[in-house]
This record gives structure tokens, C-alpha cells and sequence, in this order.
């Protein structure tokens, strides 16, 4: 394992509001950091905006607005989202800035030098709305963009290009040694039959049809396409090829730290192919991993803004907080696969785990031990009751579970083996009956030992939850007393650690939600989108 992670999300384009699929693929990859950072890893989370390109010059125009304003008007709302969804960033990288667009320039004039870009007539089927150029193949018959399904016209404009198969036998040969580069494995097929095999094109590299991007600088009538441009945030972020380099030799150039990459399926092409291209082209280190994860459709469409049928996620964060926004989001899920956004099953994961679960086995627990306790935990004193031993082993295998399953980003996984041991933990009150002990005086030490067990299983599954619920997992643990110095995930084995402590004032961590009223709010809001 190795011991520092660097993980980026794709960088958003302010063209719009970001929508609840943006969000899933931000918090997704901030429960990820979180959880190694939770375990001791350093960690650096990237995430930013991809600034330029004709559509924005488009939406800006439209706007009566230059693109720079448009632009950072839209860009305050990502700040303020990723707020409000309690994203742990470390930093947020914008295309217009000139740490970006000074370092492309250069990547480009590298390129160009080294004969890997060429100035050439490019004729193709274009799609404005996904700013990439398509083969015959692959607009087929009807002339349709294959990723957002739009019709495409014929272009023909001088432009630069990008050699691609100069090195196309690198990358078929790096796809062969790092079998883990591309997960899910189906998505190396897809790009191999899809992409590769009928014939890999020449990526176009520049622009002259819009003037909203970064100048060549040997031919300034050509702006830098928007795939070289937007890619390289990943290394211009770090410092690549600027006066101070040092995070990009400790997260990139070091072979210490595991660099992964997350994205939605619909830019899978972009970065399993061209991005590892120009890696090679500068000579760096590719990614160890790519992970792919599924798009968030509704009522069987992928959500989009031209589709008008978006979520928003502000109004549900505010009415419903941002642990159980989250919550939902990795959960309902999986991670890796395509999912739909269901007002029925948020409402539903909701009252179930989070309500009924988590918070009513904390509720039950606090005011057993203010009544048989005076709300003291009872020292641990090894297995006295016959159901410690299993709720113990119980405890273990969720840690080793989880860790396992979130070390290979399956966190809808890592999450559920948590609900287990919650629920493992409920039916551990069913089990040893503590109303029924506290009426033996005889059976003081096996109540005692139930109450520590609990405050046990609470606390682990409170921190193993923290890099979801955020908020949430603090509150149960002020709630069970633990100090701040004591939220720590070196100290989950410790079985000892809530001997005697004093627990605090119990509130309910979520509030049941009436699945009537609450359905039809969430479809309301659909509706106005
Ligand atoms: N700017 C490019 C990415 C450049 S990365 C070097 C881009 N931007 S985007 O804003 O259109 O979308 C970025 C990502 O948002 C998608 O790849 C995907 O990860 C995420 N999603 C957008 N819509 C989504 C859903 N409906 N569902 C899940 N994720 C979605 O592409």
C-alpha cells in the first residue's frame, strides 16, 4: 500500500449550474480522500473547472456577459456547493488561471517541437455540443453524436494535431501491464472495441473557430482544444513546469503516491486514451487508476442540463442536510455502476438506515445507560454476556471489511458492511434483553457489559462513517462523550477506550421523514427543473 494518494475529480465546466450528477462524482471521490486521510495517508484532493471553449463563449454572449465574468460567476456557485456538500478539497483549479494556461502553453510548444503536434486541415463530423470531432463510424447512418446523442455537422478548419499513433503501442502495452489502471475492466474493453480497434484518429489539438481558450503561442489564431487544455489540470495543479515544483514531485513524481483519477462514463475516452498519451509525449508517470463510475439517470435519461430534467442539490441539502444527501448518494449507488435518482428510495435510506438504524441504536443506547448507569459507560470488562464474543468478532470484520473494500474504491460496499454492524448491533440489544437484566441485581456486570459493548459498536461505526456523515458521526460521538482527541480510527481497537466516560445530552441524529409529504417535495422540485 502505498502511503500518499493524490485524487482528482474531473474539472466541472461553468457553463451552468452543477446538478446532482456533478455532486455524486465530487462527494464519491471526498468520501474516498476523506477515509484515507481518516486511516493516516496524506492525501491531496483536487478538484476545479474547465473554463474554456465554445459553449461557454456561446452561454456568455448570450448572458451579455465577456466569458471571464460568465465564468466566475458560475465558478462561485461550484465554491459554494462544494461547501455546502462539505467537500475537503485541497485545492480547486481553474483553467483561466495563469499557473494553467502559462504551463500549457509550453506543454504545447514542447509538443510541436518535438514533432508530436502537426498543423493539418481537419474534415469531420463535429458535435458543438461535446466539442470533439467523430469518425463516419461513429456517427453512424443518422449523423448523431455518440456520447450526447445530438446531431452532428461536417467541419473543415485548419488545425493542429496530436499524433496519436505514435503512441498507441505504449498505451496498449502500459493497458496489458496494469490490469487495475482502468476499472471497471469493462471499460478497458469498451475503449479497446470502441475506439481503438476500428482506427485511432489524430486528436485535434487547437481551434480557430472561437477565440475563448488558451492562444497557441507560435500561431495565436488557434486557441488549444479543449481536451489538451482541461487534461492537464491534473499536473498544472501540482506546479508541473512552473518555478516551484514541489508538490508535483511529492504527488506525482513520487513513487510513494498512488494517483487516481475519477471520472463520469461519458469522458472515459478522453482520459484512458489521449491522457496517457501526453503523459508519454512529456515524459511523466502515468495514473495507477482510472475509476469509472456510472451516471446518474433520471426516469431513464441521463441528467442533463439540455434535458431540463436535473436535480438540484441545494434544496435538497437544505431541507434534508448534507449527511443524508451524501448518504444517499454513496450508498443507493453502487460506485462503478449506473444508478437513478428515486425520490422513494431517498426517503427510504433515509428513515431506514440513517433514522431507524444508526440514529435509533444510539437513541436506545444513551437512554439505557442514563437509566441504569446514571450515564456513565460501564468499563469493559472481556466477554461476560454469551452475544459479546459475536458482536466483538462482529466489530473486527467490519473494520477489516471496510478498509478492504474502500482501499479498492468500492464504497457503496464499505458502507454497507457499517449498516451490518449496526444492525448486528440492535439485534445484539434484542439478544441480551438489558430491561430484562436490570431487574436481576445478579445480573449487574452482564448489563454493564452490554451497555460498554454498544458504546463499542457505536463508536466504531460512528468513525468508520465519518468520511460520509460528516456532520452526523461528530454528533453521535459528542453525544457518547468520546473527546476530540478520542475520534480517531488508530484507536478503533481499543476496547477500553469509553471505559467510564461520561455521556452527554441524547438528541435524534435524523428526524423520520413522512414519505408522503417528503416524495412529493423532492418531485416538486423535479418538476421545476
Ligand atoms: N470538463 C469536462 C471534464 C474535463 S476533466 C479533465 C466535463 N465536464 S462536465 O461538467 O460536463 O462533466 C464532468 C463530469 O461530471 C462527468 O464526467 C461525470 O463525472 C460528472 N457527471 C455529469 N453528469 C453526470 C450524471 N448525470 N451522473 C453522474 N455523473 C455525472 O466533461
Amino acid at each position: 500500500m502505498k502511503k500518499k494518494f493524490y485524487i482528482t475529480t474531473p474539472i466541472y465546466y461553468p457553463s451552468a449550474k452543477l446538478h446532482i450528477g456533478h455532486a455524486y462524482c465530487t462527494t464519491l471521490s471526498d468520501i474516498f480522500a476523506r477515509s484515507k486521510r481518516e486511516r493516516g495517508y496524506e492525501c491531496y484532493f483536487l478538484t476545479g473547472a474547465d473554463e474554456h471553449g465554445l459553449k461557454i463563449e456561446k452561454n456568455a454572449q448570450q448572458a451579455g456577459v465577456s466569458p471571464q465574468e460568465f465564468v466566475d460567476n458560475i465558478v462561485k456557485g461550484f465554491y459554494s456547493l462544494w461547501d455546502l456538500l462539505h467537500i475537503s478539497n485541497d485545492d480547486f483549479i481553474r483553467t483561466t488561471q495563469e499557473r494553467h494556461t502559462k504551463v500549457v502553453q509550453d506543454i504545447f510548444s514542447k509538443m510541436l517541437a518535438q514533432g508530436d503536434i502537426y498543423l493539418g486541415h481537419y474534415e469531420g463530423w463535429y458535435c458543438k455540443d461535446c466539442e470533439a470531432f467523430w469518425t463516419d463510424t461513429q456517427v453512424g447512418k443518422d449523423h448523431i453524436c455518440p456520447d450526447c446523442n445530438r446531431p452532428v455537422s461536417k467541419a473543415q478548419e485548419e488545425a493542429y494535431f496530436f499524433k496519436t499513433n505514435k503512441y498507441l503501442p505504449n498505451l496498449l502495452k502500459f493497458y496489458d501491464e496494469n490490469p487495475n489502471f482502468l476499472t471497471p475492466v469493462s471499460r478497458k474493453n469498451e475503449m479497446i472495441n470502441t475506439f481503438i480497434k476500428p482506427g485511432l484518429e489524430d486528436l485535434c489539438v487547437s481551434r480557430t473557430s472561437f477565440t475563448w481558450g488558451i492562444p497557441v503561442k507560435e500561431n495565436p489564431k488557434h486557441v488549444v482544444y479543449v481536451w489538451l487544455d482541461a487534461l492537464t489540470n491534473y499536473i498544472t495543479a501540482l506546479g508541473y513546469g512552473s518555478d516551484n515544483e514541489e508538490k508535483f514531485r511529492k504527488f506525482w513524481e513520487d513513487p510513494d503516491t498512488e494517483i487516481i483519477h475519477i471520472l463520469g462514463a461519458d469522458i472515459t475516452r478522453f482520459h484512458a486514451i489521449y491522457w496517457p498519451m501526453f503523459l508519454d509525449a512529456l515524459n511523466l508517470r502515468k495514473p495507477d487508476r482510472e475509476f469509472v463510475h456510472g451516471l446518474l439517470m433520471m426516469k431513464d435519461a441521463k441528467m442533463s442540463k439540455s434535458k431540463g430534467n436535473v436535480v438540484d442539490p441545494y434544496p435538497l441539502v437544505e431541507r434534508y442536510g448534507v449527511d443524508a444527501v451524501r448518504y444517499y448518494l454513496a450508498r443507493e449507488i453502487t460506485f462503478g455502476s449506473d444508478g437513478s435518482f428515486s425520490p422513494v428510495q431517498f426517503v427510504e435510506r433515509i428513515n431506514n438506515d440513517l433514522a431507524n438504524s444508526y440514529g435509533n441504536l444510539l437513541n436506545r443506547t444513551l437512554g439505557m445507560m442514563n437509566k441504569y448507569f446514571d450515564g456513565v459507560i460501564p468499563s469493559y470488562k472481556g466477554q461476560v454476556t454469551s452475544f459479546d464474543g459475536a458482536l466483538e468478532t462482529c466489530i473486527e470484520t467490519t473494520i477489516t471489511s471496510y478498509e478492504k473494500a474502500m482501499d479498492d474504491l468500492k464504497i457503496t460496499e464499505a458502507i454497507s458492511y457499517v449498516n451490518d454492524l449496526v444492525n448486528r448491533a440492535n439485534k445484539y440489544i434484542d439478544e441480551t434483553m438489558p430491561w430484562v437484566l436490570a431487574k436481576d441485581e445478579t445480573k449487574k456486570e452482564e448489563l454493564a457489559s452490554v451497555m460498554n459493548h454498544l458504546a463499542n459498536a457505536i463508536y466504531v461505526a460512528s468513525i468508520l462513517y465519518r468520511p460520509v456523515l460528516v456532520t452526523a458521526s461528530e454528533k453521535a460521538l459528542e453525544q457518547l462523550g468520546v473527546t476530540t482527541e478520542n475520534r480517531n480510527y488508530n484507536k478503533l481497537h481499543n476496547l477500553k477506550l469509553l471505559d467510564n466516560v461520561k455521556i452527554n445530552k441524547a438528541e435524534a441524529l435524523f428526524p423520520r421523514l413522512d414519505p408522503t409529504v417528503e416524495v412529493e417535495f423532492i418531485n416538486s422540485l423535479m418538476g421545476n427543473h
